[in-house]
């Protein structure tokens, strides 16, 4: 059976594309999520992608996912700098997390260098604008494959 991947994107980043270019670069999340998926076939993994600018709906998605997902992709977007109550779902869940980000947020603002969540995750990549979901996919899926074996 295909490994169930849920992608979760936090606010603003529907705005890829046009958002910050410099930093974000010009692909829009639409274009990202259909690469993903791609990726994900071609992995065996099945990939569903969500987008919110809301944290409580972070914390909901993540609650509903246990038990039906193996694994998480995490872009918490801001929120990755103060969202207590989403570290808390992560823990709660506990899914293998990887946390994703297109910038790289410790060559950045000093508020940026701390991710509340990172200690509820199993890995991190960041820095490689929308290529940064699709290494997470690629790290996540070799390491639940490497579990079960
Ligand atoms: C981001 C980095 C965060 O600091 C920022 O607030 C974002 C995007 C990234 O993907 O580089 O919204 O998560």
């Amino acid at each position: 059976m295909a490994l169930r991947i849920l992608c979760i994107s936090g606010p603003n980043l529907q705005l890829l594309g046009t958002r910050e270019p410099e930093i974000y670069g010009t692909e829009t999340l639409a274009k990202i999520h259909a690469r993903l998926k791609a990726r994900g076939r071609e992995l065996g993994a099945r990939v569903e992608t969500r987008q919110t600018n809301h944290e409580g709906q972070i914390c909901d998605w993540l609650g509903g996912a246990r038990g039906k997902c193996d694994g998480l992709l995490v872009n918490a977007g801001a929120y990755t700098h103060t969202s207590l109550a989403i570290f808390d779902a992560l823990k709660a869940v506990a899914i293998p997390c990887v946390e994703v980000h297109l910038s790289n947020p410790e060559a950045r603002e000093a508020y940026r260098r701390e991710s509340v969540l990172a200690a509820a995750c199993l890995g991190k990549v960041s820095g490689f604008g929308g290529e940064s979901y699709l290494l997470a996919l690629c790290g996540l899926v070799g390491w639940l494959a490497r579990r079960t074996a």
